[in-house]
């Protein structure tokens, strides 16, 4: 894969490019990413969303954005493999994680166990990411299947959109001087 150079843009001229990207099954961090989106652009950042998918090309962007949501204790697979695919191009990046999941809405203090659903997406890679976000997601039964819904609860999450979007615009605060606002 072809090697970059970190990108040669000063940082806070107002101009710098993000790209967030997402993987979604159930559409929760869909809205996630939107949200993220739209945070950037209030910084003064310019923003592109997309699905990991799609297969969003990390180049003639300034920084990334990238998380998931999660199905028993992993990122998509879609995600991940957007990921590594594209390990090179994040490496000269400031790139930020987020993770979406419901185990913070019901014990908030498995901080450290939500934080090392990430731990196999870096381990190869070599990338050092600028933030690690952690959020909660949802359990809206509708946009599950029963197999999922039974899956949840069994897992005793607690029910209902547990994305709290303050924590989120706080979270976009604090990296977006990072990624050139
Ligand atoms: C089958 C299944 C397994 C899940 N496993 C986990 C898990 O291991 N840890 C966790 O915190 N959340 C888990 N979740 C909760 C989801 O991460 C949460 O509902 C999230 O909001 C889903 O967002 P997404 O559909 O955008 O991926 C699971 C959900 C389902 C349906």
């Amino acid at each position: 894969m072809k090697r970059e150079k970190m990108t040669g843009r000063p940082m806070g001229d107002g101009m710098s490019k993000v790209l967030v990207v997402y993987g979604t099954k159930s559409g929760c961090t869909a809205g996630v990413a939107e949200w993220i989106g739209e945070a950037l652009t209030a910084e003064g950042l310019t923003v592109d969303v997309a699905p990991a998918e799609d297969g969003p090309d990390p180049a003639g962007y300034d920084g990334v954005v990238v998380g998931s949501g999660v199905r028993v204790g992993q990122w998509h697979s879609a995600t991940k493999e957007w990921f590594a695919e594209n390990a090179d191009a994040l490496k000269v990046r400031p790139t930020a994680l987020y993770t979406v999941c419901l185990t913070l809405a019901s014990e908030p203090e498995k901080v450290d166990e939500v934080r090392a659903y990430t731990d196999p997406v870096l381990a190869a890679s070599g990338i050092e990411p600028i933030d690690i976000g952690l959020f909660g997601g949802w359990f809206e039964p509708k946009r599950f299947s029963f197999i999922e819904r039974t899956v949840l609860k069994a897992m005793k999450a607690p029910q209902g959109d547990h994305r709290d979007r303050d924590a989120i615009d706080a979270w976009v605060a604090g990296i977006a001087p990072k990624l050139g606002a």
